[in-house]
């Protein structure tokens, strides 16, 4: 016999990668070198100075404890200090910072703090699936905006009237955007703050690749004028710092939307471990510096990319950021899922289909940086060969 699962089991499928990462792993255990191109997972190391921070507060006697549910006063303030030298946000890290367990878990918390059911959700037709399943988990109803490559992958704000309704109550948005890799604008930010202001919706950014490969200065939606009064963002440590396995990101935002997400939050989950949070302290410190060697290395990576698009027939905009490059397939290929199945198989090279993003992703496939240029120029000679 077996307990039954609640309903919400029912309309949440496992996510794409855990099934399709059971079948790398099953060529990798038939001894075959996979070169998987398809999760972001950063391969680089955090910097010296969070490494020996991590390690000499390891040893101190009051690491082990629990914590405080928003996080030490040194993180918080190392958040603002980070906010106000890369994106000239003011935020103010006694009441406008909660600390996640990667910003992944902030979303879960977001829609359960503001969504009852039958709430609508504003939702990008492509873009990072937990916005959808999430919205779905607690009740809500989601509402796809659309995104066209004609428009840069931009919402096209006449279309997003159509879609707003009384029940609307939150739209997520996600600049660079990922998978496609768009850039984000003030102009973009700001029409989105007008339009969310117009209709009393929460808008909520997602932050994560605003260092990587970024082409201009990174910017944030709170440094719209007047964006913290319907506004809030998530950020993260994963991508930015080559700390995706810490779990560690926060939420920005008012002081009343902050305190709501606590309270829900603050019954979920703990403080996070005291040791992280100081060698974060030291991360969010790592100067300008560092981040451009990294960008360097992913420079080198996106260059071996683009000559792996390009093999298989595929185009894609040079304007792109993040830590990803997203290519659209050529007529001759029948189909993503063909393609992607085939190159698996056949040469033992994994790369994500579109689709997986949304079903507007059906013609492209995205290829993942985090691999070391010479592994992506090895699949470029096996495709290729
Ligand atoms: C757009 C987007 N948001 C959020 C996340 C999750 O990041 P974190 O590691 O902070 O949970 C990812 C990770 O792939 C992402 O691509």
């Amino acid at each position: 016999m077996i307990i039954e699962t609640a309903r919400r089991t029912k309309q949440t499928s496992e996510y794409y990668f855990s099934v399709k990462l059971a079948e790398v792993r099953k060529l990798i255990a038939e001894g075959h070198d996979v070169i998987n191109l398809g999760i972001g997972n950063p391969d680089m190391m955090p910097s010296e100075a969070t490494l020996e921070a991590l390690s000499s507060a390891i040893l101190k006697p009051n690491a082990h404890g629990y914590q405080s549910y928003t996080g030490t006063p040194a993180f918080r303030n190392a958040i603002a200090d980070f906010y106000d030298h890369n994106y000239k946000v003011n935020l103010d890290p006694s009441s406008e910072i909660l600390p996640l367990i990667g910003s992944k878990e902030g979303i879960t918390h977001i829609s359960l703090t503001f969504l009852d059911p039958g709430d609508e959700v504003l939702v990008p037709e492509l873009g990072y699936p937990a916005y959808r399943a999430v919205s779905q988990m607690v009740g809500g109803v989601v509402k796809e905006y659309p995104l066209q490559e004609e428009n840069g992958w931009q919402p096209d704000w006449e279309a997003m009237e159509t879609l707003v309704s009384d029940k609307t109550k939150i739209m997520w948005l996600n600049y660079p955007h990922m998978p496609t890799g768009a850039p984000a604008t003030l102009e973009l930010f700001e029409n989105a703050v007008a339009f969310a202001k117009k209709h009393q919706i929460l808008l909520c950014h997602d932050n994560p690749y605003s260092l990587i490969l970024n082409k201009k200065q990174p910017i944030s939606l709170l440094s719209v004028e007047g964006a913290k009064e319907v506004a809030m963002e998530l950020n993260s440590m994963s991508k930015s710092h080559n700390m995706a396995g810490w779990r560690m990101g926060w939420l920005a935002a008012a002081k009343p939307y902050i305190n709501a997400v606590l309270t829900i939050k603050s019954n979920v989950d703990s403080g996070m471990f005291w040791a992280m949070q100081e060698a974060a302290v030291a991360a969010l410190h790592n100067a300008d510096e560092w981040h451009a060697e990294r960008n360097a290395v992913y420079q080198g990576r996106l260059e071996a990319s683009e000559a792996l698009l390009s093999m298989l027939g595929c185009t894609w905009d040079p304007k792109q950021e993040g830590m990803f490059l997203w290519g659209k397939l050529p007529d001759s290929v029948e189909s993503a899922e063909k393609l992607v199945n085939e190159t698996l198989v056949e040469k033992h090279v994994f790369i994500a289909p579109g689709f997986i993003f949304g079903p507007k992703g059906q013609r492209y496939i995205r290829l993942s940086l985090c691999l070391p240029k010479e592994r992506i120029w090895e699949a470029v000679e096996r495709i290729g060969g």
